[in-house]
């Protein structure tokens, strides 16, 4: 797919066809993020990949969407700041890694057919506690992966003049 018809293609998917993803493109979602940029080349992050079959009580703690537990695969990707770079100001940047890998998962995703949502909104407690994650390692964000059941809505973007200035602010 075209760069340009891939970025506008992609929407916030909250309705999955029941239908497995394929092996195949699940790898190729996970080697897009593993592609990704991350300062100083740190790859701070983990990807989990959690199938949803049997799980859907769990995941209902972690998000109470129902779309989000509808999908086969629901991908959580967690920042690990210990290994990331940080600025001389202290500012460390494993979140803005985790974020880009993920972003390019699911531009991936998207490439294939697949739907994906950005889930910011879930319970950190639950996902540590589902999820076993150590000391060190943070929840960024989620996404359900899976076949489309519903389609796009319209766009609604801020105009290129309300998110843009030139030469400085
Ligand atoms: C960092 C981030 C966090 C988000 N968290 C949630 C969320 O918790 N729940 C949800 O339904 N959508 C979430 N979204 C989806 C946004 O609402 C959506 O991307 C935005 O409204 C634009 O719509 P579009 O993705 O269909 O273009 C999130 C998006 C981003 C980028």
């Amino acid at each position: 797919m075209e760069f340009s018809d891939l970025v506008t293609r992609r929407y916030s998917v909250r309705a999955y066809k029941p239908d497995a993803v394929p092996e195949e493109m699940l790898q190729k979602v996970l080697e897009a993020a593993q592609a990704a940029p991350t300062a100083a080349n740190r790859q701070p992050f983990q990807i989990i990949v959690i199938h949803t079959a049997g799980r859907q009580a769990e995941l209902s703690r972690l998000y109470h969407r129902e779309w989000f537990r509808q999908a086969p695969v629901v991908i959580g990707i967690c920042a690990v700041s210990g290994q990331a770079w940080t600025r001389r100001d202290g500012v460390n940047y494993a979140f803005v890694d985790a974020t880009i890998a993920m972003d390019h998962l699911i531009l991936a995703a998207t490439d294939l057919g697949l739907g994906t949502c950005w889930v910011a909104a879930f319970d950190p407690a639950a996902a540590r506690q589902l999820l076993g994650l150590p000391e060190g390692v943070e929840p960024v964000a989620f996404t359900p992966l899976g076949f489309p059941a519903d389609t796009a809505g319209p766009k609604t973007r801020k105009a290129l003049t309300e998110l843009v200035r030139y030469e400085r602010w």
